[in-house]
């Protein structure tokens, strides 16, 4: 099947020489005017300007963009898709002042959803993580990240991620799963998180590495969650199982989980709304790339991370939704895009390189997608905007128009068209 877009306004390709994009590269993207790009299947064939007759035999189908702008279909590298329940209810006492991890002591927050996580069948999860998706694909995401964790046990953590896997083989969207049992203590082990952390590293992790289920590891790194060297001891162990880690790191309290990324070689690490200087070298030098979540630190009414200063040291910085039931509840990618310009600083184009590329990167997917380039997935994205600087200017609706996933038009004038379950 041949599909050529064309008259496309302004076409955003985001292709670096080296990815991920550092320092002014991230303030950097191609942009080609009066464009084309020649999908044939679910590849993208030709990009061109101008005259596109000469790509086009009598079967190709046309998609005119009408002069609006494309660009690649977004990424989003961190989420907690699948869960059960909602917590409203915290969003009131927040606002009195209770503060996330008072919340979390007294058996709320993350095991609030823990609890309603296990309850939930399988299909009660599949539907309602299925709205979530259909919501982020309206809003441009094509690819993205689902971490587990809501389950704590063995049996709830395999059902979220065989959630995961039924939707990636039935919903449009590349959803990519983690592994993230150490989120929080379970409730059966309040006296006894030791307990929990050999349950972890002695069943959990080899018998989800032997499902197959997740190549990537999380965990919470956090005062009264897991400290440093309990971290530590899970990471290592998930990297003996194969597993490429990832860590929560000083969201809150800086407990050391930026030098632990740094010193495992974790492939990213998240939130580090705390993080020292000297914490951000070691990963500017490990190469650990930052996934940061501003649209959290807006929602939890805390400070944003420290974005400009990684950048000025050299840190890959991606720019992540953070979906989840309790801090972030927002799974629309291109709000958090506004939020991270507004509350870190950076531009428009700094923000999209974030997600779009970094993000590519801190899913290790930069060779199949995060670009506009011959021989990569066309996942494609049409925005109705004049320019890219106009969909983070004006923010809180959704500019995107149509999308393009694997060569197939799955969003049509911001109706979904795909077919599936
Ligand atoms: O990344 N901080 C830890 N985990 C999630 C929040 C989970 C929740 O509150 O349900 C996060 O913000
Ligand atoms: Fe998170």
């Amino acid at each position: 099947m041949k599909t050529i877009i064309y008259n496309i306004g302004k076409l955003y390709t985001f292709e670096h020489e080296v990815v991920p994009v550092k320092k002014d590269a991230l303030n950097e993207c191609e942009v080609i005017s009066d464009a084309f790009i020649v999908i044939e299947d679910d590849i993208i064939k030709a990009i061109g300007s101008g005259d596109f007759t000469k790509h086009r035999d009598a079967n190709t189908i046309l998609h005119d963009a009408h002069g609006l702008i494309a660009l690649p279909g977004l990424i989003d590298a961190h989420t907690h898709l699948v869960f059960g329940g909602s917590r409203e209810h915290e969003y009131a006492l927040k606002l009195q002042g209770a503060d996330y991890l008072d919340i979390l002591r007294m058996g709320g927050g993350i095991l609030n959803t823990v609890e309603a996580t296990r309850k939930a069948t399988f299909d009660e999860l599949y539907k309602k993580s299925k709205k979530f998706v259909d919501n982020m694909l309206l809003h441009g995401v094509t690819t993205f990240e689902a971490k587990s964790g809501y389950g704590l046990n063995l049996e709830t953590e395999v059902k979220q991620l065989e959630v995961v896997k039924k939707l990636n083989e039935n919903h449009p969207c590349t959803i990519i799963s983690t592994f993230m049992p150490a989120h929080a203590i379970p409730k059966e082990f309040k006296d006894n998180p030791q307990g929990y952390v050999d349950l972890v590293i002695n069943e959990m992790l080899p018998k989800v590495a032997k499902m197959n289920l997740a190549k990537y590891c999380d965990i919470f790194c956090e005062d009264e969650v897991f400290n440093r060297e309990q971290a530590k001891v899970i990471l290592e162990k998930a990297q003996s199982l194969g597993y490429i880690v990832k860590i929560h790191a000083d969201e809150v309290v800086p407990m050391g989980g930026a030098s632990l990324a740094a010193e495992i070689h974790a492939l990213s690490a998240e939130h580090l709304m705390a993080t020292s200087d000297e914490d951000m070298d070691k990963m500017s030098h490990a190469n650990v790339i930052a996934n940061l979540l501003p649209a959290t630190s807006f929602n939890l009414g805390k400070t944003y991370a420290r974005a400009k200063t990684m950048i000025e040291k050299g840190i890959a910085v991606s720019i992540c939704s953070d979906f989840n039931p309790g801090s972030c509840p927002n799974e629309n990618l291109q709000l958090t895009l506004q939020i991270a310009s507004r509350g870190y600083g950076m531009t428009p184009i700094e923000v999209y390189n974030g997600a779009i590329v970094n993000g590519s990167c801190s899913l290790q997917y930069q060779d199949s997608i995060g670009s506009i380039k011959v021989n990569k997935k066309a996942d494609i994205v049409i925005m109705d905007a004049p320019n890219i600087e106009y969909t983070i200017y004006h923010f809180g609706s959704n500019h995107v128009q149509d999308v393009f996933k694997d060569g197939k038009l799955v969003v049509k004038n911001k109706q979904l068209v795909y077919e599936g379950k």
